[in-house]
């Protein structure tokens, strides 16, 4: 059984709090909020724990999983030889949708880091993350809290879809900030490398620390463990419309509705008049697409269409996450790069 606790957001109840706390330290799972998505926790420190978290997902052992602390001395735990230029970035952005992938050491549990020599932390802005990592007095390894490959929750019912049954609690927070996950940055390198855009963009980043760089082509992103696994995937097959009119965005779907149901999410409005079409309009900011992408894709694949269609948006700044996180659910780009 799964126990779902209902939470505010920015003034959680102790008495909740504690308990959670009190399971992660047992050594068992907890979903809970952050401003990003979901995350599916556990004592990072603790290898049997962390194995749980692999195994409630599905996930491959080589996918490294990012650790949650509640404050900068907390880091001191998992992480060493954290450079001036790490502390700049910290003091700017945390708590925040930034993770850093630093030096690890020894005590976290091995399988955290997938057996690379390294550890991706963060710490995570929003009240109930902080007061449950507070409250269990240990780092907790969280990767997003949905099954592997499927898009990430962005509401407590989304866990509770895809792992009800597998893990002890779910903290609800209501629907999360942001919606897409952090930025990873690597600082292990010089420069420092994002191996995965987020909503601290490199621009941001730039200010700060001077020169950034992109893992530059989709294939470089595949080779950093995790980004090459198949990820942000729905039933459906997904269609990407980088750049196009309605006009052509209608004629793909008006195609695709020969061989059954097709949904649409876009910023443009389509009407197509046939029962088997569904279509969800978001507003076209970043933060539109970002806020509710997640959620549309997992609705519209409720229905079962074969084909969902989506409309990009500009890749600038924080479109960029965006158009990343499209382009690893897509199976089909348009038009081919
Ligand atoms: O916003 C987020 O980051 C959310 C919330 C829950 O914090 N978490 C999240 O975790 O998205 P996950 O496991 O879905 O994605 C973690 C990413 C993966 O791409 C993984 O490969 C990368 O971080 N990562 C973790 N540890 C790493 C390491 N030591 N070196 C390089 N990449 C690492
Ligand atoms: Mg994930």
């Amino acid at each position: 059984m799964t126990q779902v606790i209902q939470l505010d957001s920015e003034q959680p109840a102790q008495e909740a709090i504690e308990r959670a706390a009190s399971i992660i330290r047992n050594g068992d799972l907890v979903a809970f909020p952050t401003e990003t998505v979901y995350g599916l926790g556990a004592n990072a420190m603790n290898e049997s724990a962390v194995g749980k978290i692999f195994k409630a997902k599905g996930r491959p052992a080589d996918n490294p999983l990012i650790v949650h602390v509640c404050n900068r001395e907390m880091l001191d735990i998992i992480a060493s030889g954290v450079s001036k230029t790490a502390e700049r970035l910290i003091q700017k952005f945390w708590p925040g949708p930034l993770t850093l992938v630093l030096e690890r050491k020894p005590e976290v549990a091995r399988s955290v880091s997938a057996g690379l020599p390294t550890v991706a932390a963060r710490m995570p802005r929003n009240a109930i993350a902080l007061e449950l990592i507070r409250a269990s007095r240990t780092p907790i390894a969280a990767p997003s809290a949905n099954a592997s490959g499927k898009p990430s929750p962005t509401t407590a019912t989304h866990v509770l879809d895809d792992l009800g049954g597998r893990i002890d609690m779910i903290l609800d927070g209501g629907v999360t900030n942001i919606g897409i996950e952090s930025t990873v940055l690597d600082m292990t390198t010089d420069p420092p490398v994002i191996l995965r855009p987020g909503w601290v963009t490199q621009d941001m980043l730039t200010e700060v620390v001077g020169i950034v760089e992109r893992t530059a082509s989709a294939e470089e992103l595949r080779r950093s463990p995790g980004t090459r696994h198949r990820h942000y995937t729905p039933h459906a097959r997904v269609i990407l419309i980088e750049h196009g009119s309605t006009e052509i965005i209608e004629v793909v779907c008006r195609e695709h509705l020969k061989d059954g149901a097709v949904g649409f999410i876009g910023h443009n409005q389509v009407t197509i008049d046939d029962v088997l079409f569904y279509s969800i309009q978001l507003g076209n900011r970043p933060e539109d697409y970002a806020h509710s992408i997640y959620s549309a894709l997992r609705e519209l694949d409720s229905r079962n269409p074969h084909v969902i269609v989506v409309e990009g948006i500009n890749d600038d700044d924080e479109g960029a996450a965006v158009m990343d996180r499209l382009r690893r659910a897509a199976s089909e780009l348009m038009p081919r790069s």
